[in-house]
């Protein structure tokens, strides 16, 4: 037993020492990486700076050379891979009151919701470690000026979301966000400079994802210097595993938290914190749960909530059929694989952390492979700008949680309130695209008050003056002044 403590008293001393002073332990490391054949990680080793020398280490120390070996050999195998469909069932989801479901589970969902958020039981989480190449922007995402009028960030429309639902139920909402390595110190920087938004800067917690090496279609390490190796973030599904190691489960146990309201950087409509959907997940007892909306059409490019086994799951556009895409359900006359999956969803503190923790709880999301033009030095040590793909990437993808769930719950939100994401610089899914719903959303909301929106198209609604079309008509009806309504006004 002694010798056991013993034994893994020298690892963590061992462990420290090498962080306090990577060089002390150099030896091992390269045997490690030769033993595997990735002895060329340390091919130039002997040229480098100290400072290049330990910062490889470093890198080197955090790669499972054995999960890479596996992932390498299923990505070589994956053209023989056969996708089964036998089987595949569309997933049942709540309908919407808007769209002909029953308003009486929505109003006591809700009323369940509100109770957990008055207790304090609720947590935001935000994942903005992605690299968002298709913008193109100079910055984090989150720091991308997103609405209308004002031009606030996605990071400002959030956390103004959050005060106002902690306003509103008369708590401070706990809210976490997941950055990567390369934009963690701008994205903190962004809320120092910006004072958290009139947050408190004790809610909002910071925490980098874990990375993952991209290799080449031999399985070999990419190297992106010679004294640096080619690694990306591990995905969104990377987030529960950086959420363990964080230490931010236990924090938020601590503070009385069980449920998360889990949501991605890009889309200024999302509700941050949804006390209906936090309802029917709690009514249900769910380890996670969704909300969907009915695809625009039979090729969108959204994942399809399916059954499989017995079990929920996301069936990525890619992969599924066309002619399951296209197929219609003839009791309805709709498409039959309808419900699209648009990335918003909560999870229980408890299952977050059981597949955050991985195989040692048992469950671990699989990882996908990315096809991608990755810009590396060659054998000779001289810099490559790939014109083709050259490597592979390893990401995991939070929908990947679903089938390992007991309970999950999907229901149903209106698009044109719910979803408008800014992925590209241009075109479908742009800061243009958004920008127009988000007026729309506020347009709605005017035009349902009984004002005359003719002739008005850039408005915009501080989530701090209302986030629902509830909420901005108890305001208007509250308002001693009405202003005249004009192009650009700005409800604040
Ligand atoms: P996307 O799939 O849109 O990827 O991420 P991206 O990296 O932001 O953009 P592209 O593909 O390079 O243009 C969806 C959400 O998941 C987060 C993103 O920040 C975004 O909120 N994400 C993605 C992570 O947090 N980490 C990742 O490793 C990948």
């Amino acid at each position: 037993m002694l010798g056991g403590f013993a034994r893994l008293f020298h690892l963590q001393v061992r462990r420290l020492l090498f962080y306090l002073d990577p060089l002390m332990e150099a030896d091992a490391p390269m045997e490690r990486f030769r033993n595997a054949g990735q002895g060329h990680v340390f091919q130039y080793f002997c040229d480098l700076q100290e400072e290049e020398k330990k910062t490889l280490l470093l890198q080197a120390e955090e790669i499972d050379l054995e999960e890479v070996s596996r992932l390498s050999i299923a990505f070589r195998a994956r053209d023989s891979m056969d996708l089964d469909f036998s089987g595949l069932k569309p997933a049942p989801y709540i309908p919407h009151p808007a769209s002909g479901g029953d308003e009486e589970p929505w109003v006591e969902a809700r009323a369940l919701g509100e109770e957990a958020l008055r207790a304090g039981r609720v947590a935001a989480f935000t994942v903005a470690g992605g690299q968002g190449t298709r913008l193109g922007f100079d910055g984090p995402k989150g720091t991308f000026p997103a609405t209308p009028v004002m031009g606030k960030s996605l990071f400002q429309v959030f956390a103004e979301k959050i005060f106002a639902s902690g306003a509103r139920f008369g708590g401070q909402i706990q809210w976490l966000i997941m950055t990567s390595v390369q934009n963690d110190k701008e994205t903190r920087q962004f809320f120092e400079t910006s004072n958290y938004f009139g947050l408190e800067k004790e809610q909002v917690h910071f925490f980098t994802q874990g990375l993952m090496p991209a290799v080449d279609g031999n399985g070999k390490i990419l190297m992106s210097g010679r004294g640096r190796i080619a690694m990306n973030p591990d995905g969104h599904g990377g987030s529960l595993r950086a959420l363990v190691r964080s230490g931010n489960v236990e924090r938020l146990r601590s503070l009385g938290v069980d449920t998360i309201s889990y949501f991605q950087v890009d889309n200024p409509l999302v509700q941050c914190i949804d006390p209906g959907f936090i309802g029917f997940h709690l009514g249900e007892g769910a380890d996670i749960s969704s909300k969907m909306v009915p695809k625009a059409h039979a090729h969108e490019k959204v994942g399809h909530f399916c059954v499989k086994n017995g079990r929920q799951v996301v069936v990525e556009y890619s992969d599924l059929p066309g002619e399951l895409q296209e197929k219609i359900n003839p009791r309805s006359g709709e498409l039959l694989y309808i419900a699209g999956s648009i990335a918003i969803h909560i999870l229980s503190l408890d299952f977050a952390a059981r597949v955050g923790g991985g195989a040692e709880e048992g469950l671990a999301l699989p990882f996908h492979f990315a096809h991608k033009k990755v810009p590396c030095i060659d054998e000779a040590g001289n810099p490559v700008q790939p014109m083709e793909p050259n490597g592979v990437k390893f990401e995991m993808f939070i929908f990947d949680s679903l089938p390992l769930a007991g309970k999950s719950v999907i229901i149903e939100t209106r698009r044109e309130d719910e979803f408008s994401p800014i992925k590209n610089a241009q075109g479908e899914d742009s800061a243009e695209t958004s920008k127009r719903d988000q007026s729309s959303q506020f347009l709605r909301w005017l035009a349902s008050v009984g004002e005359n929106v003719s002739g008005l198209e850039t408005v915009e609604v501080s989530p701090v003056f209302a986030q629902t079309g509830e909420e901005f008509a108890a305001r208007w009806r509250g308002m001693d002044t009405k202003p005249s309504l004009q192009e650009g006004i700005y409800f604040g």
